[in-house]
């Protein structure tokens, strides 16, 4: 894989993880249940850490981190929706890390990636005890 189409990948990455940042800190500052309040907020701070680490492999290629993110989806407005809002985006990103270990043939750039999904995966396990107190 030419370190072009590496570069890209991890921008669409780059992308997303602005994007969970985003989302996680806005429900925080609304949710007013207090352990899930508290919960997206640390997370959304750790997904701020995935864009350090994305952002060093980038330039570290020549390339430079896009902050050009899409239209913010954050959930409907209740702690149900916010969850299963941030439950899809962690599934969303589990997902396009573990394909993008399988076709980037760059070993540290796979070791950065198989860090964040073991990341992501505790993240929807900690929102889906969340969303199991709700039923
Ligand atoms: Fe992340
Ligand atoms: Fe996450």
């Amino acid at each position: 894989m030419e370190t072009e189409d590496i570069i890209k990948m991890l921008n669409e990455d780059f992308v997303h993880e602005l994007e969970a940042t985003m989302i996680y800190s806005y429900n925080s500052f609304i949710i007013e249940d207090c352990e899930a309040s508290r919960l997206s907020e640390a997370i959304s701070v750790d997904e701020m850490r995935h864009m350090w680490w994305l952002a060093d492999l980038i330039v570290k290629r020549g390339g430079k981190p896009t902050m050009e993110h899409t239209e913010l989806d954050f959930g409907n407005d209740d702690l149900k929706g916010q969850m299963m809002r941030q439950i899809e985006i962690e599934t969303e990103g589990i997902e396009r890390y573990n394909h993008q270990v399988e076709v980037i043939d760059d070993p540290e750039v796979v070791g950065v990636l198989k860090h964040i999904i073991d990341e992501e995966k505790r993240h929807r396990k900690e929102f889906k005890m969340i969303m199991e107190k709700l039923d």
